[in-house]
């Protein structure tokens, strides 16, 4: 059996501002010690005016040289998105190459509120995967179905669609650097957590799609989304095919973000 080390990543969205990181990066900094690196990989994804700030937090950890993506110490930051062009005439956009100089290990792409708000189609989703980890990026591809979707009976047929965008990629990229995070929409924010059976069974069919395309899907580490709390941590992070989790709410909280890492070190 492969062991995949568990991966818990912090999407702090629009939230934050200076000092409220310094508080979280003084807090976070301590309480991810070694021991407990040692069994969950962590990482932090700040607005892009903030990794910086990370940077200068969490950069002697998140430091070169591991192709595993963990920093030296499993601790590293990343960026919640990423243009889906190498370089040029693009305002407003940032690149994978950029993101690397600031020492990022990670970028988000395909978030459901990106795909939402945004109009990412999977194509862009793809493309944008595809420029991070020519910069040397790992990425953690977000799908996941809406509450209508669900509804209607169609959520293997639309992660199948969004898997389906990015597996030839997986099927050609180091598993360390390739993660997918499923979040369902209707669970993201709204308190409302997909039961461990529900997650797990989508989880089972990602993995399937994965190995299908011809991707090392048993090293592949898949990350649940969606209303992750302290309280429920454990028990999805037990499941078979669950490896982890991305984290929104309960990320801008140290205490509970802590207490979700040590639930995911746990489960190991
Ligand atoms: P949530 O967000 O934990 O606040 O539901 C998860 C996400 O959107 O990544």
């Amino acid at each position: 059996m492969t062991t995949r080390k568990p991966f818990v990543v912090g999407n702090w969205k629009m939230n934050g501002d200076i000092a409220a990181n310094e508080r979280l990066f003084a807090a976070l900094r301590p309480a991810l010690d070694a021991s407990l690196l040692a069994r969950v990989d962590v990482s932090v994804c700040p607005p892009f005016p903030y990794l910086g700030q990370a940077a200068a937090w969490l950069g002697d950890l998140a430091g070169s040289g591991d192709a595993g993506q963990g920093g030296k110490r499993g601790l590293s930051y990343g960026a919640q998105d990423v243009a889906a062009w190498a370089a040029g005439a693009y305002t407003g956009e940032v690149s994978g190459a950029m993101l690397a100089d600031l020492g990022c290990r990670w970028a988000l792409v395909g978030h459901s509120e990106r795909r939402a708000l945004l109009g990412e189609t999977d194509a862009t989703v793809a493309a944008k995967a595809e420029r991070a980890l020519e910069a040397g990026l790992g990425v953690i591809v977000c799908v996941g179905e809406s509450l209508q979707e669900r509804e209607s009976g169609v959520t293997a047929e639309v992660v199948a669609r969004q898997v389906g965008a990015v597996a030839a990629l997986a099927a050609r990229t180091d598993a360390a650097r390739f993660v997918v995070a499923y979040e369902p929409v209707w669970a993201i924010g709204t308190g409302r957590t997909a039961s461990p059976e529900q997650a797990q069974d989508v989880h089972a069919q990602i993995r399937a799609l994965l190995r299908s395309a011809g991707a090392p899907a048993d090293a592949i580490r898949l990350l649940y989304g969606g209303s992750v709390k302290p309280a429920n941590a454990s028990q999805l992070f037990g499941q078979a095919d669950i490896d982890g989790g991305l984290i929104g709410g309960a990320a801008l909280v140290a205490d509970d973000f802590i207490a979700i890492c040590r639930a995911a070190a746990g489960s190991a």
